[in-house]
């Protein structure tokens, strides 16, 4: 596979370390740019695990810039009985001298122009950045090749029963990307939870000798706490991938399915706020007779090889050996 251009929005978060890792390390991404977003945690913690993460996974060089601080409508919720109060289990990790100015945004405008090819924008956060950069620069946002964003769902929910957190937190900005035209893949609570690691694959982590394997065997330990009485994972497995399986599905496509539909989110009613309605209809219902609009193309991620994704996880962070 020919590398990608990729710039992340995080809202580091247990599972958006995960993913940083799995994309610092995979030889097919050139990881241009992270961006933070308030979403799991404040927006400073985020910024602060972030770098701290990026330096164990050996990617310090990487430029972070922090984002928006909360919502563009929504008030600020966190999920710090998820992540931690810190954002990321507990654990404090150095964090490296320095740091930027520069606002997300403006380094995904700069990014996205001096990419080679067109980048690819992995989204795992709240979709708050991604909305400010669709309407502060939509010209440079046309020139991405595709938008990925970890969220939504075309089932129930996990923030309510029927909207997944990053949906929940900031529907106006879910509303803002799908109805941007960006060709899109939702990565939602479909497929979110299907892909995951067993007690081996932890315990490989474990036994390994490289910071960035030993710092995700600890992100998992956590996570398996979390996941253990939920019954969302598949049997077999302890802790879910969650965002880090965004990632390996854009390393390795054949790993997801996707269908494309019509995607719309709900941004007013108390109850169903955040829910994103796909619709999955052959046919057009008196609604949209009768004017209503069904949304944008998107494709929907609906079924994962979750094994699959979980070895390339682990070759990955262990090295070329797998562990
Ligand atoms: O619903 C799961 C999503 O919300 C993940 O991205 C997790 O990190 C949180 O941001
Ligand atoms: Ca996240």
């Amino acid at each position: 596979m020919a590398q990608v251009e990729v710039l992340i929005d995080v809202d580091t978060g247990v599972d958006d370390a995960l993913a940083l890792s799995f994309a610092a390390l995979h030889p097919d991404i050139n990881l241009r740019a992270v961006t933070c977003v308030a979403g799991n945690a404040s927006l400073d913690n985020v910024y602060r695990n972030t770098r701290a993460v990026l330096a164990v996974a050996g990617a310090g060089h990487v430029p972070v810039a922090r984002g928006a601080s909360r919502p563009l409508i929504a008030a600020p919720r966190d999920a710090a009985h998820v992540h931690g109060h810190n954002g990321l289990a507990g654990l404090d990790l150095a964090v490296p001298e320095g740091g930027s100015d520069i606002h997300a945004v403006e380094l995904m405008r700069r990014e996205i122009l001096a990419s080679p090819t067109p980048p690819t924008l992995i989204a795992l956060a709240p979709l708050t950045n991604v909305a400010l950069l669709l309407r502060m620069y939509p010209e440079v946002a046309a020139r991405l090749d595709r938008i990925v964003f970890m969220g939504g769902s075309a089932s129930i929910g996990n923030a309510t029963p029927v909207a997944e957190f990053n949906s929940w937190a900031d529907p106006e900005a879910v509303a803002i990307v799908v109805d941007s035209g960006i060709p899109t893949v939702m990565y939602g609570l479909d497929v979110f939870y299907s892909a995951a690691v067993s007690e081996d694959d932890v315990a490989a982590l474990e036994r390994s000798s490289r910071p960035v394997a030993q710092l995700c065997a600890k992100l998992f330990r956590h996570m398996a706490v979390k996941d253990s009485d939920q019954k969302r994972i598949p049997a077999g497995t302890i802790a879910a991938l969650g965002d880090a399986g965004t990632v390996c599905a854009v390393v390795d496509p054949a790993g997801l399915t996707t269908h494309r539909f019509p995607v719309s989110v709900c941004t007013d009613g108390s109850r169903s706020r955040g829910q994103t309605i796909v619709d999955r209809r052959s046919h057009r219902g008196e609604s949209e007779l009768n004017g209503a609009s069904l949304g944008q193309p998107v494709d929907v991620a609906l079924a994962v090889d979750g094994a699959r994704l979980a070895q390339l996880f682990r070759r990955t962070i262990l090295g070329s050996s797998g562990g």
